[in-house]
């Protein structure tokens, strides 16, 4: 009775307003499936809590150490994130933020502890981000059913355990008789042998509009690395010289998975060093420089750049600089390509290094030249004006990323000065978090519970420290 009154109402509004019903139909969701929408984590609910990475670290302590070093544990009190949180309620109001939260810090989203609380009064479990018993306690996913018929928002199921309050503990391995140590018991889930586990989170979409702001996964399932069986896991649960043969297609053993998560964003380790060593936590700070050295070594062994000459009729008029993806399992930029900046640094020289052709410079300032070739995207918004915010960009104006194992090619044209006969040919590719000016912007937007100064030592947002990815360089003949 109710839902046919429910329908005779959808009907009659669907004639007075269309323009809003057709907006839902295209994206329909289903309410009862998704209580948290525009989050669309699930949660079995029982007597079974989940409980803080403090108590997993007693029986496993490798686990524990490697996780806290890792963003899935900053993912929530991550300052950037934070500042950026407290804008979107602004602009969009409170229920943004369980989109958001549904994926930097899911139990407690779902636990209804973040709408309540304070920051500064949250519990272990809140600030532990994507802890331990978020990944442990999904017992599967809803990626068929979501708005976009695709993995996006969080579309996992949390099961931390049974009616009775017994938890179940859901892992890679077939469960050994004392698994749990009295503490859980442990199922097996190939899930979490799969990149389908990460593909919920690592899928961000338009909280209303289902744009794939951030779409790692799909990259991922599209590549030669979905086909060869090369997941998620075997390059970022692994230390740095096991990626480097699961690039080269070659499945880890067992044994060597670790809990590093680690991926590019140097930033973040850095910040989170300054604040452990302020604390005067030596080991915590050690776990973030660990991790800071993968990301800049895992970001120099993503790609390479190869010079190439053309001549016309014997002369030399372009030089073409080609940027391989070598070891991204995904496109290069992935994830937050409208914020990250990859581009091409070039400079021309002659015999005395007088710079005849330069790109890509940095000024005093941090702010790139006009002409710099980057690789990312830029957002736009409804008015297809240039957007940066996740709740404003609906398309991308340009997105320009190199695909996972392929190339882009760049040209640069040459007019050299008579005389000249050979010409030295630098190029770099660089990388850093996001422009100096959004970056200025995102941590002024930090809310008044984070101090910056007290928790990190900042007083002002530095410059912007840049990976060089790949260096290379050539020495030409200008004829032949
Ligand atoms: C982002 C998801 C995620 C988080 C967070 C996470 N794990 Fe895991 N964990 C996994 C995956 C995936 C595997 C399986 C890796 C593989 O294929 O062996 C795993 C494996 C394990 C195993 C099995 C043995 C091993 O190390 O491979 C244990 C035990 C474990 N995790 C405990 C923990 C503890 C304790 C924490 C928190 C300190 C934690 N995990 C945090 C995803 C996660
Ligand atoms: C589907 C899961 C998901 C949702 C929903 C989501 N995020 Fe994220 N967010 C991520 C992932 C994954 C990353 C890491 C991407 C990367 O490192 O490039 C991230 C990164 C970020 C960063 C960059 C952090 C840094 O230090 O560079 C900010 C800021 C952020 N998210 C804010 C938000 C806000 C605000 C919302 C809600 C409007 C939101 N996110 C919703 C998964 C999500
Ligand atoms: C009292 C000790 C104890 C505590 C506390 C504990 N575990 Fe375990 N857990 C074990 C033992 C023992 C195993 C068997 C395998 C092993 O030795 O790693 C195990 C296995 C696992 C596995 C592998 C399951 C599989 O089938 O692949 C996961 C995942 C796991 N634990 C997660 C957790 C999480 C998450 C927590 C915190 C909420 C936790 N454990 C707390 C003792 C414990
Ligand atoms: C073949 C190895 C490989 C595989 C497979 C792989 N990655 Fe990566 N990933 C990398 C490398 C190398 C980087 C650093 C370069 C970059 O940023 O793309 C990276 C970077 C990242 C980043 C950080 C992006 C940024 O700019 O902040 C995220 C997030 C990420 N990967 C998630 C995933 C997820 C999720 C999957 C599975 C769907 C996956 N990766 C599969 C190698 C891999
Ligand atoms: C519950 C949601 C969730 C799940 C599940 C999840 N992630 Fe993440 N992941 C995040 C968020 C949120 C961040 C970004 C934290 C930040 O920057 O503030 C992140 C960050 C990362 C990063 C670091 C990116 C960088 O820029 O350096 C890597 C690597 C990564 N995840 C890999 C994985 C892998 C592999 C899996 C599956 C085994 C996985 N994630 C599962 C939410 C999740």
């Amino acid at each position: 009775m109710k839902t046919a009154v429910g329908a005779v109402i959808l009907g009659l509004s669907m004639l007075l307003v269309p323009g809003i019903l057709l907006a839902d139909e295209v994206f329909p969701v289903d309410r009862d499936l998704y209580p948290w929408y525009p989050s669309l984590v699930r949660w079995e609910k029982t007597a079974a809590e989940f409980h803080p990475p403090a108590v997993c670290a007693d029986c496993h302590r490798q686990q524990f150490e490697e996780w806290s070093g890792s963003l899935h544990a900053l993912a929530f009190v991550d300052p950037v994130y934070q500042g950026e949180l407290q804008k979107g309620i602004k602009a969009v109001g409170r229920d943004i933020a369980r989109q958001c939260e549904g994926c930097h810090s899911p139990a407690a989203m779902v636990t209804g502890e973040l709408a309540k609380s304070k920051f500064g009064k949250l519990s272990k479990l809140a600030l532990a981000g994507v802890s331990c018993d978020v990944c442990h306690s999904v017992s599967g996913v809803t990626h068929q059913q979501t708005p976009s018929r695709e993995p996006e928002n969080g579309s996992l199921v949390l099961a931390p355990g049974r009616a009775d309050g017994s938890l179940v503990k859901r892992g890679p391995i077939a469960p050994p008789a004392a698994c749990g140590g009295g503490f859980h018991d442990c199922a097996e889930s190939s899930l979490h042998r799969s990149s389908d586990l990460c593909a919920s989170c690592h899928q961000v979409l338009h909280f209303d509009k289902h744009f794939p702001l951030e779409a790692t996964y799909q990259e991922w399932k599209g590549s030669v690395y979905a086909q060869m069986d090369i997941g998620c896991q075997d390059c970022h649960m692994v230390d740095t010289a096991t990626f480097l043969r699961s690039s080269a297609f070659l499945k880890p053993e067992r044994a060597e998975y670790r809990h590093f998560f680690n991926g590019a964003n140097y930033l973040l380790y850095h910040l989170a060093q300054a604040a452990a060593l302020k604390s005067g936590d030596a080991a915590a700070a050690q776990r973030f420089a660990r991790q800071y050295d993968m990301a800049v070594a895992r970001l120099q062994a993503a790609a390479q750049v190869e010079v190439l000459p053309t001549y016309v009729a014997g002369q030399l008029v372009e030089v073409r600089l080609r940027v391989m993806n070598l070891r991204a399992g995904h496109a290069l930029p992935t994830s937050l390509t409208n914020v990250r900046q990859m581009w091409l640094e070039l400079t021309v020289t002659d015999e005395t290094g007088k710079v005849l052709r330069s790109s890509g410079k940095l000024d005093p300032q941090g702010q790139l030249e006009a002409d710099t070739r980057l690789f990312n995207s830029d957002g736009m918004g409804e008015s297809m004006h240039f957007a940066i915010d996740p709740w404003v960009v609906i398309g991308f104006s340009r997105h320009d990323t190199i695909p996972p194992h392929g190339y882009r090619d760049v040209v640069y044209g040459l007019q050299l000065p008579k005389g000249v006969e050979t010409v030295n040919v630098k190029a770099r590719l660089r990388y850093r978090q996001a422009d100096q000016k959004v970056a200025e912007a995102l941590l002024a937007a930090v809310p008044a519970d984070i101090n910056l100064k007290a928790i990190y030592g900042l007083e002002r947002v530095p410059q912007l420290p840049v990976v060089d990815m790949a260096v290379t360089s050539a020495k030409l003949a200008v004829q032949r």
